[in-house]
């Protein structure tokens, strides 16, 4: 494994022209995108693309989403492009939204997990763009953890949680947006959100002329059918995690105590809330967007102080903390 630091935002073209090679001879390669960092195979490759599954120990039956420079990329890859996905392509690409659309045969079963869609989406991040560009391939990109765990939103992430299962890893520094893109499935009608993101369903409906609908997260839903990796424990920190209220200090202290009683380390990921008496504390910001950005550094900071138990306090029930909330609730099953 190799790692080439890059300028986030006028990145090396040596360094850029490597990694494209790379990702043609079918090899692996970690990159920033304005989310977090992805680790991206060949999509038209089935070998390389089976690379990703192997390196994330990620069950085969959830999907991928495939990177591309531009929408007219994107549409080589739809069998059809809903008008919904012209409207959002239109307005939010580049950037942090992921379009469910359905999918031409020459998309290898592989990457759609055999589904009748794809998932397609161009990123914002000048270092991603290049390499879409310069390879000239679609690239098939997950977030680069291991299955499960905290998706890496800095360099150092992606090493240690992949280490040499990754043959290169571009450096563009720590990610803008934090959590990954919003997924919207435009297949159905109206238009699904399958997972929340920094383009909120305001911004969609907005967009769109018309509202969007969540899709249910339990796990007998249509929705979780069509999207697998929705379901079940998520972005989740080694530690065991309990979302506490600010309004529970007291009970969440007396959690705490019992925790150091059984001699195992305890975390806090806090925003509101003074203190805890806990071995490993973080602080997180205010605001929902600058809480996104550093939510998983956080948690893997606590993962890193060998945290066993993280006591994260809950965010506002308000629509601009939506994204955020879905991250903390998938954390903590
Ligand atoms: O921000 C992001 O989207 C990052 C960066 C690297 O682009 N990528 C990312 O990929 O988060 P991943 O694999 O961690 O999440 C992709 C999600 C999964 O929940 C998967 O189930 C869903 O997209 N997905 C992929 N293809 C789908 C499809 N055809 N239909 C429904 N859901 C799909
Ligand atoms: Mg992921």
């Amino acid at each position: 494994m190799e790692v080439l630091a890059v300028d986030p935002a006028s990145p090396d073209e040596t360094a850029i022209r490597r990694a494209a090679d790379v990702l043609r001879r079918g090899g692996l390669v970690a990159f920033p995108t304005e989310t977090v960092y992805g680790l991206g195979a060949h999509a038209l490759d089935p070998a390389a693309v089976a690379r990703i599954y192997e390196a994330k120990g990620r069950p085969t039956f959830n999907p991928l989403i495939v990177h591309v420079a531009s929408a007219a990329a994107a549409k080589t890859l739809a069998r059809t492009w809903p008008e919904a996905a012209a409207r959002l392509a239109e307005r939010f690409w580049p950037g942090p939204l992921t379009l469910v659309v359905p999918r031409r045969p020459e998309v290898p079963d592989a990457v759609t997990a055999g589904l009748d869609s794809v998932a397609v989406r161009v990123p914002a991040h000048p270092v991603a763009l290049a390499l879409l560009r310069a390879s000239g391939i679609p690239v098939a990109a997950p977030s680069a953890n291991r299955s499960t765990r905290v998706s890496p939103t800095t360099a150092r992430h992606v090493v240690r949680a992949l280490g040499n299962r990754v043959d290169l890893v571009l450096d563009g520094g720590p990610t803008d947006v934090g959590i990954e893109s919003t997924v919207v499935d435009v297949t159905s009608d109206p238009p699904e959100v399958l997972r929340p993101g920094a383009i909120s369903s305001a911004m969609l409906a907005e967009a769109l002329g018309r509202d969007v609908v969540m899709a249910p997260r339990s796990s007998g839903s249509k929705a979780a059918r069509r999207s697998p990796g929705m379901l079940a424990r998520h972005y989740a920190p080694s530690a065991k995690v309990r979302l506490v209220w600010p309004d529970d200090a007291v009970a969440v202290r007396s959690a705490i105590e019992e925790v150091s009683a059984q001699g195992r380390r305890s975390g806090a990921l806090l925003r509101t809330m003074m203190d805890l008496p806990v071995s490993h504390l973080e602080r997180l910001p205010h605001d929902p967007a600058a809480y996104a950005r550093r939510l998983y550094a956080a948690l893997h900071a606590l993962d890193e102080a060998g945290v066993e138990v993280a006591f994260i306090e809950r965010v506002p029930d308000e629509p601009a903390w939506a994204a955020v909330r879905d991250r903390l609730e998938r954390a903590a099953r």
